[in-house]
């Protein structure tokens, strides 16, 4: 059997407009009507995990508010286990203010919220009570101090920590040490590895990480697929299906729902990437985070074309 994924990370909702293109510092633009659906990269990767048939436990925190139920209803749909969601009456539920642009490009703004208040308490509780944890997923859209908690009770668990550094910023060195496997985007890889640009020479980026720790890592690069780096072995891109994207939003949480699901069954990294890339496709070509994930029948008619 699989092994369960863990995911420690935020709950938002995502309060959605389109427009035809980002507005300027000090301009005014006509956008779509508002969307008020689920998201949050925690939740988004939960669900999609969920959703393709993982086992898939939650911690997280929302308010006692509609955003809120909004955020549990999804992740139930989708099968994931909220044992370890709390509900908190003083806050919030976390959002994020989204833009999405004729291209299907998007900037994103977070408000904690309740994302806020994860504590390593509750992190705690979750191992506690969990004993088959085989992959963990991590975010920085909770505290940091909850999130190296997660990365140690995993660690000393034996199980594999999967770490997306975003929203990007400086993070601790034992974090990147206790990380398995860190995900990135091609403007992370390049910040993180300190080259101006990662796609010229991903041996450097390759070294520069090692350095750091951090021996497994697969870069996003959208439409370009991904470039996964593991150890010894040679530097491998994966391909993604192309696609007309509509709303690319998400789509990285996406691909790491889905690489954490092959990965807890036992799949290589360039396995579980190839695979994380056609969910992460399918993904962009709907609107929405978690609104646009694949169940099985639906990744099966898209890879059949
Ligand atoms: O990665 C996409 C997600 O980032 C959105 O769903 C939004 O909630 C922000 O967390
Ligand atoms: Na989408």
């Amino acid at each position: 059997d699989p092994s369960r994924i863990l995911v420690v990370g935020s709950l938002n909702a995502d309060l959605v407009v389109r427009t035809e293109r980002f507005p300027k510092a000090g301009e005014t633009l006509h956008g779509s009507e508002l969307s008020i659906i689920p998201g949050g990269k925690g939740a988004n990767q939960a669900v999609a995990a969920g959703r393709l048939g993982a086992r898939v436990s939650m911690v997280g925190a929302v308010g006692a508010d509609s955003n809120g139920e909004l955020l549990l209803d999804s992740l139930v749909a989708a099968g994931v286990d909220l044992e370890h969601v709390d509900r908190l009456e003083s806050v919030a539920t976390g959002t994020a203010v989204i833009t999405v642009d004729a291209a299907g490009e998007n900037t994103i703004i977070v408000s904690a919220g309740a994302n806020g208040k994860l504590g390593q308490d509750d992190v705690a509780g979750a191992f506690d009570s969990l004993s088959d944890v085989g992959v963990l997923c991590l975010c920085l859209e909770v505290g940091i101090d909850t999130v190296l908690a997660a990365a140690r009770r995993a660690h000393s668990a034996g199980a594999q920590v999967l770490c997306n550094l975003s929203p990007y910023g400086p993070v601790p060195d034992e974090l990147l040490q206790l990380t398995d496997v860190l995900l990135l985007n091609e403007h992370e890889a390049a910040h993180l590895a300190g080259v101006s640009s990662a796609s010229g020479d991903w041996d450097a980026v390759a070294a520069s990480l090692r350095a750091k720790g951090i021996d497994r890592a697969v870069i996003t690069m959208g439409a370009a697929g991904a470039v996964v780096i593991d150890g010894a072995s040679a530097i491998e891109t994966v391909p993604s299906p192309r696609v007309t994207a509509v709303d690319t939003t998400g789509c990285g949480d996406a691909f790491m729902g889905s690489l954490a699901l092959r990965l807890a069954e036992g799949a290589s990294l360039a396995e579980a990437a190839a695979f994380a890339a056609t969910v992460g496709s399918y993904a962009a070509t709907g609107y929405g985070a978690q609104a646009s994930y694949p169940d099985r029948k639906q990744l099966a008619e898209f890879v059949a074309g």
